[in-house]
């Protein structure tokens, strides 16, 4: 999935351009009719919106909707792959992360399920 959009008037097919605005995590983002959300945000510059549990971040790896890389929340919607849903004027889109909260990690999580230390 190339982030740069042929113009309108460029392009072969003879398109017509229906833009829409898209807010995503608060922020409008304008893109045309017919765009995934993926594309709406890659054509806006941005190339990742998700962060693993590691940190790393995450945007579009595989576009066709087989990886799960590029997961938002649409509306109410969890767990919606940008890269299948073609972008809605209007669509209220908030990104997700699996980044460990403090206190979450897995060596968080060996500390509550420890036994607790009896005296002597
Ligand atoms: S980029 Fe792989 S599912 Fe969307």
């Amino acid at each position: 999935m190339s982030p740069r959009r042929v113009r309108a008037e460029a392009d072969a097919v003879g398109r017509q351009e229906g833009p829409l605005r898209i807010i995503v995590d608060g922020e409008p983002v304008d893109g045309i009719a017919g765009q995934t959300i993926a594309g709406v945000l890659l054509a806006a510059d941005r190339l990742s919106w998700r962060r693993q549990r590691s940190g790393a971040p995450r945007g579009v790896f595989c576009g066709i909707g087989v990886c799960f890389d590029c997961l938002v929340t649409v509306g109410e919607d969890r767990d919606v792959r940008s890269c299948r849903r073609r972008a809605r004027d209007g669509d209220v889109v908030t990104t997700q992360t699996r980044q460990a909260e403090p206190g979450q990690g897995r060596e968080a999580q060996a500390l509550r399920t420890r036994e607790p230390e009896t005296g002597p």
